[in-house]
């Protein structure tokens, strides 16, 4: 199973949602899953996770590892899931796509059971933002491990 997180800069969400369902998977011992995330710019190619992101997972006992990359075409073909944050993604994302490519492609909003469909760009908001994007990550991210009946 390989998933793939995608968000804008890559820096906020997606490796937020990557690092909170790596630590589900371990926690389950999951075998034979790959979590990844990426950016669909390239502002902040090879840059770490924004602060506030890594301070937050932190404050929650979960690690933040991952340098910031832009999806490329081969994603599409190496992926089973492509989550995306919010609709500019997701359109993003699925303009991108490749006829024939195995990648299921859809909002990660859509495993929340309180159905807050959009994860939200937190990067000019308020402090808050991250720790409302972390509960969403991690509701989802129950969801869609349930989902998998695994
Ligand atoms: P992310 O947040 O998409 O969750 O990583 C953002 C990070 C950087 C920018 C926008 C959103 N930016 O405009 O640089």
């Amino acid at each position: 199973m390989r998933v793939l997180f995608v968000c804008l800069g890559n820096i906020c969400r997606s490796p937020m949602c990557e690092a909170v369902l790596r630590h589900l998977v371990d926690q389950r011992e999951l075998h034979d899953f790959h979590v990844d995330s990426a950016g669909t710019s390239s502002y902040h190619i090879g840059s770490d996770p924004d602060r506030r992101t890594v301070l937050k997972c932190n404050k929650h006992n979960i690690n933040v590892k991952h340098q910031a990359r832009q999806i490329t075409l081969d994603d599409f073909h190496k992926f089973d899931y492509i989550f995306c944050m919010d609709n500019d993604n997701l359109k993003d994302v699925l303009d991108l796509q490749p006829k024939n490519t195995k990648a299921k492609v859809a909002l990660f909003g859509t495993y929340d059971p309180k159905k807050e469909l959009i994860i939200d760009d937190p990067y000019y908001g308020r402090e808050d933002g991250f720790e409302h994007n972390f509960q969403q990550a991690m509701r989802c991210s129950v969801g869609f491990l349930d989902s998998l009946s695994l």
